[in-house]
């Protein structure tokens, strides 16, 4: 499938999905497990979440000790065959979870299928990253927030063509450029998406930083006006974010400012966060795009990572 066309439709992947929500009632707190683009989602549902009860996003193969068979665990892989995830789910498995399994097929399915476990099937023939919203429609709706699906869908198909003329633009800033995406508590998620979405599409390296610890130690690397030319910067901030941080963010655009060096500062449009969210994230992966245009890159293969996991298997 066409990467551009994939990035079109991606609106439309927000649609309710048929599940049984789920109750945080009872449980001790939720761990999400996935790697790569499946791992994000479980990013986003920690901000979602974290209101109500400890949330985990854990990349890796192992589940922490203290996580118990009072705990929901939710593994998300969108082939079903990231090893991590497995060992992760197997690691339940024995301490006696019910683990949720999220994925297009792979051995996530006939584990789930063996062992009697609630399997929600995505739409097969993507790359991983470019299900995003299958993966996020799922858990949302496994969560009960499935209103929010639709009023994302909208919002996206509303907003899409704004989106598409910003996303030009940032892409030529950042041509010839590392970019440097920006974040806050809020933001998090997304500016860890854009560098995903940057290395794998437009096959070049980015980097993150996020506020506030990026005021105790990343601001002191700005001084470096040899290296902090090569690098195109932006950063991702929520209005919702903490006072403070709002603040950081004025005083952040402020040293830039004064070194006379160039910083994007941008907030998602929308009357949610999670709408603003997905604005941003979206905006992103235009801007992977159209800097892999930019490059003569195909945004789709990813050679290396299928190199390191035949090395694996
Ligand atoms: C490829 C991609 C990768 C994968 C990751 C995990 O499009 O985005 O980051 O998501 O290698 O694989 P899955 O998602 O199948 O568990």
């Amino acid at each position: 499938m066409d990467a551009y066309l994939m990035a079109e439709d991606f609106p439309k992947q927000f649609s309710k999905i048929e599940c049984q929500p789920i109750s945080l009632e009872g449980y001790a707190g939720v761990v999400f497990s996935g790697m790569g683009g499946s791992g994000i989602v479980g990013d986003f549902m920690k901000l979602f979440l974290s209101a109500e009860k400890p949330v985990l996003s854990i990349r890796g193969y192992d589940l922490p000790a203290f996580v118990k068979d009072n705990w929901l665990l939710v593994c998300t892989s969108y082939s079903g065959n990231t090893e991590e995830t497995i060992s992760v789910l197997e690691e339940a498995l024995q301490r006696g979870l019910k683990p949720v399994c999220v994925s297009s097929g792979g051995k996530l399915r006939e584990i789930a299928n063996r062992e009697g476990l609630v399997h929600i099937p995505l739409p097969e023939g993507y790359p991983p990253r470019y299900a995003l919203g299958f993966m996020l429609s799922a858990l949302l709706c496994l969560f009960g927030m499935d209103g929010s699906v639709e009023r994302v869908r909208e919002h996206l198909e509303t907003n899409k063509e704004e989106i598409k003329k910003t996303a030009q633009e940032l892409a030529k800033n950042m041509f010839t450029y590392l970019p440097v995406v920006y974040g806050t508590p809020l933001t998090e998620p997304v500016a860890f998406r854009w560098k995903t979405q940057i290395n794998e599409n437009s096959k070049t390296l980015c980097y993150n930083a996020i506020l506030p610890e990026m005021h105790h130690n990343e601001v002191v690397g700005l001084d470096n006006p040899q290296i902090r030319n090569l690098c195109g910067f932006v950063l991702l901030y929520d209005p919702q974010d903490h006072e403070r941080i709002l603040k950081r963010v004025d005083i952040t655009r402020q040293v830039f400012e004064d070194l006379g060096v160039l910083l994007k500062v941008l907030s998602g449009k929308g009357e949610s966060l999670i709408e603003r969210l997905l604005y941003l994230t979206y905006l992103g992966d235009w801007v992977s795009l159209y800097l892999a245009d930019i490059y003569g890159q195909d945004p789709i293969p990813v050679k290396v990572i299928d190199f390191i996991k035949k090395s694996l298997a």
